[in-house]
């Protein structure tokens, strides 16, 4: 008999993804499920969402949901236990889950995910025909209310909110209070008010029993003004409940001895014809230098500015690079443009999920060179497919890649190279280091291989997970 969690955010794989939230909400259920604990996740019913179910059965209908009536539909999904909520009159919209057409926030986004919240706090009273969960398990600031609207309807189950990315507030002016149902008694220092606005996330943050990240380093990053961006003080408040938890990445989706999206191999020697495939779709020439990979939401948060100053001077070393990345809309231009001036730099501006996987399997290296990270996949999914992860020292990627320093190099234990954030010169100085390295056959094969064999599965952050509700269930 295994115990039921209910998680909830506003985006999970296989039925919407927009980044790393959605991946590991996805495999959240199958890495728990052999640890005795039973998900089912509550989201959205974009459009995309709806398209893509099958039969699904009815489990809770809401009336009014701020302003037009809603129901949850139950099903099973590719192995997700699947909570859909349908309420047309606010997720029923072509676009992202976040953005319109014209990539602006949705004006009504406060209240969107407001609705997602107030459906969950029902669903955790019991509304769903009995169900009842153990825990409630709520992902970044679209599920941050929740404890909100748990408190005013008397519910008491435990809480754990896990923040994968504490940028984002979810911010609402205080006019809206009235409109989202919440208690103006709680727009205090210690509830949800945030320099004279709501914030979604505080309320979680101040809510939950139990508050989590996706890296213990991000989790002492976090206590920091340099990386709280305006909630560190929030996170040293309530520092005893702070876990950082690593994420892992779903090995059945993400193994390249069974990819269907590429040619498959067991070893660092089947990459070749990876590559060669990889090299033709971007339209670059072969080459002996090695080609480094890029799969990234484009935006402050990734430094791909910097990488944009560094890359003349290694495709002037011999190396290449391949691109694939979308947002920002002046990023996409000064990518477009350094892939039409620079031969060896190949950009696809879009979202492809078929072709990141070429492309980690194609690669021989994959370059993160964040300003911060909470945890990063694309490094893992690097480390999984013997490409070589270049990435910054901060937060989940300096927990997840071993540096090539002599003295790891020696002991023969390297991964990866790992350099300064936001330092152009440090990233060059990386890049610098992964042209000798890939030069020199014996330390490149050796790293390739101790990335492969480096654990990335949810083995050990699984079973974090199940002692933390075990804790809050005791
Ligand atoms: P974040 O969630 O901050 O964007 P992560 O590294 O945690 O960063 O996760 C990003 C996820 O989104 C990975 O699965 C990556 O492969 C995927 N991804 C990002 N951009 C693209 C893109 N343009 N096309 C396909 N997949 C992408
Ligand atoms: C966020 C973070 C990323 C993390 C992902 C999944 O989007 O930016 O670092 O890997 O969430 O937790």
């Amino acid at each position: 008999m295994t115990r039921p969690v209910l998680a909830v955010a506003s985006e999970c794989v296989p039925l919407v993804k927009t980044g790393g939230l959605a991946d590991v909400v996805g495999a959240l259920p199958r890495a728990l499920a052999d640890a005795g604990w039973g998900l089912r996740t509550l989201m959205p019913g974009y459009p995309g969402v709806m398209a893509k179910l099958g039969p699904a059965s009815e489990a809770l209908s809401i009336d009014n949901l701020f302003g037009g009536p809603a129901r949850v539909l139950a099903l099973r999904h590719d192995g997700l236990d699947a909570l859909v909520l349908d309420a047309p009159h606010l997720f029923a919209r072509d676009g992202s889950p976040y953005l319109d057409a014209g990539g602006r926030d949705w004006p009504d986004n406060d209240l969107r995910f407001a609705a997602l919240c107030r459906a969950a706090a029902r669903i955790a009273a019991g509304a769903m025909g009995g169900w009842r969960p153990e825990v409630v398990h709520l992902h970044d600031w679209q599920a941050g209310l929740v404890p909100e609207y748990m408190a005013a309807d008397g519910t008491r189950v435990p809480v754990v909110m896990t923040i994968h990315n504490i940028a984002f507030h979810g911010l609402a002016p205080a006019s809206r209070m009235g409109v989202l149902g919440l208690d103006p008694a709680r727009f205090t220092l210690d509830g949800f008010e945030y320099y004279g606005q709501v914030s979604a996330l505080k309320a979680g943050l101040v809510g939950a029993d139990r508050i989590t990240t996706v890296s213990p380093g991000y989790a002492r990053e976090l206590t920091t003004p340099a990386f709280g961006m305006g909630l560190d003080g929030v996170i040293r408040a309530r520092r005893e409940v702070v876990s950082g938890i690593l994420n892992g990445i779903d090995t059945g989706l993400w193994d390249p001895r069974t990819d269907p999206h590429i040619r498959r191999y067991q070893t660092p020697r089947g990459k070749a014809d990876n590559r060669s495939a990889l090299r033709a779709a971007f339209d670059l020439p072969d080459a002996a230098g090695p080609l480094a990979v890029v799969v990234s939401r484009l935006s402050q948060q990734k430094g791909l500015d910097l990488l944009l100053d560094a890359v003349p001077g290694f495709v002037a070393a011999g190396g290449q690079l391949a691109l694939l990345g979308s947002g920002d809309r002046a990023l996409e231009t000064a990518w477009a443009r350094a892939a039409r001036s620079l031969p060896g730099v190949g950009v696809r501006i879009g979202y492809d999920e078929p072709l990141a996987h070429r492309m980690f399997a194609g690669g021989d290296a994959v370059l993160v060179p964040s300003r911060f990270e909470p945890c990063g996949l694309t490094q893992l999914y690097a480390l999984r497919y013997g490409a070589v992860p270049v990435v910054a020292r901060t937060g989940g990627l300096a927990d997840t890649v071993i540096h090539a320093n002599d003295a790891a190099l020696r002991a023969g234990v390297a991964t990866g190279i790992l350099h300064a954030p936001d330092d152009t010169r440090a990233l060059a100085d990386a890049l610098e280091q992964l042209i000798a390295l890939h030069a020199d056959d014996a330390a490149w094969k050796r790293m390739q291989g101790n990335g492969m064999k480096h654990p990335v599965g949810w083995e050990s952050s699984s079973r974090a997970y199940a002692a933390l509700y075990q804790s809050l269930v005791a």
